[in-house]
């Protein structure tokens, strides 16, 4: 099955920090976009590149445009190099619909708002959406440096800026982000924002799991997010019940690449275990989760995986294919 794409023209491309620029994106022939709410992303079908997500940076309440945010990330697989030193104002890219696996939670009665770096861009629209509706919430905005800050004009400028502290890596200690007074107790009603890269929101979200915060209240995103290959993979088998058939998954292979080998398509997107777009039953067998896209409570069921990234501890999985 194809995911639909929609056309759209760069009208924008403009630099907002050291190594990030923003791209305006807008329908070629005029016309409303598919509406979109705070904390959504589109997929980016990157010229000479795989799919990529970026999450939405400006106003749900626009139909005229789509504002994505990108960093050129030296380590990443040519997504978002490509997006800096090939994409121009005028070119064509296919996106798909905006969808939404970080979104706001209504019955929030407060908001802690945590953005690592490039994890701005979902946690700006957020913002800016609770203080349109007039919530309380906070925005904490971690940065090496503050031309590392990307949209820091904006904040500064706008009405909730008084809501808002950066923390600079380079920056004096006492603006260092403190964890510890941020989220040292559980808060009923808080809900908690994490966007950015892994470690942040490993610091982030281990913090609060230790000290008790609920499941519920812990909302994140990870930002580039990459499967981690490592030396010791080995091979194991993968089983579809739908037939009994078995397939080997070699050691240098993803579990969607060696069925894609023997004319089993399973759909994908990002193919780094961010999306969900691959999610499959797991009837039998344990997997070695890779992916960013479960909570810790999905992957610990063992009855799901992203075989785009995952593999298996097992030595077969019986996939509901
Ligand atoms: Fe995105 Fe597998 S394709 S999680």
């Amino acid at each position: 099955m194809k995911q639909a794409t929609l056309t759209v023209r760069v009208a924008r491309k403009r630099v907002e920090a050291r190594d990030i620029c923003s791209f305006e994106l807008v329908p070629p022939d005029g016309g409303p976009l598919p509406p979109f709410s705070a904390g959504s992303h589109i997929d980016v079908h990157v010229p000479g590149a795989a799919v990529r997500q970026y999450s939405l940076c400006n106003d749900p309440s626009e139909n005229h445009r789509y504002l994505i945010g990108v960093l050129k990330d030296q380590a990443s697989r040519g997504g978002s190099l490509a997006m800096h030193e090939r994409v121009a104002e005028g070119d064509r890219l296919e996106i798909s619909t905006p969808r939404n696996h970080f979104a706001l939670a209504h019955e929030a009665r407060r908001s802690l708002l945590f953005a690592g770096g490039i994890g701005i861009t979902p946690i700006l629209c957020m913002t800016e959406r609770l203080a349109a509706m007039g919530e309380d919430f906070e925005l904490h905005y971690s940065a090496r440096a503050r031309d590392r800050a990307a949209f820091f004009d904006r904040i500064l400028a706008s009405a909730y800026s008084p809501r808002v502290q950066f923390h600079f890596d380079d920056g004096a200690p006492e603006q260092k982000l403190d964890l510890t007074a941020l989220l040292g107790s559980p808060q009923s009603g808080t809900h908690v924002y994490v966007c950015g890269p892994q470690g942040f929101i490993d610091a982030a979200l281990g913090f609060a799991r230790g000290v008790g915060w609920p499941a519920a209240q812990l909302h994140y995103e990870f930002f580039g997010a990459a499967p981690t290959a490592t030396d010791t993979d080995g091979s194991f088998e993968v089983q579809l019940a739908s037939s009994g058939r078995v397939i080997a998954v070699h050691k240098d292979q993803t579990v969607v690449q060696a069925l894609a080998a023997q004319g089993i398509e399973v759909m994908t997107s990002c193919e780094q275990g961010v999306c969900g777009t691959c999610l499959t039953r797991v009837l039998k067998g344990v997997p070695d989760h890779r992916d960013q896209y479960l909570t810790p409570e999905e992957q610990a069921a063992n009855d799901q995986f992203t075989p785009c990234c995952s593999r298996a501890i097992s030595t077969r999985l019986v996939l509901d294919l």
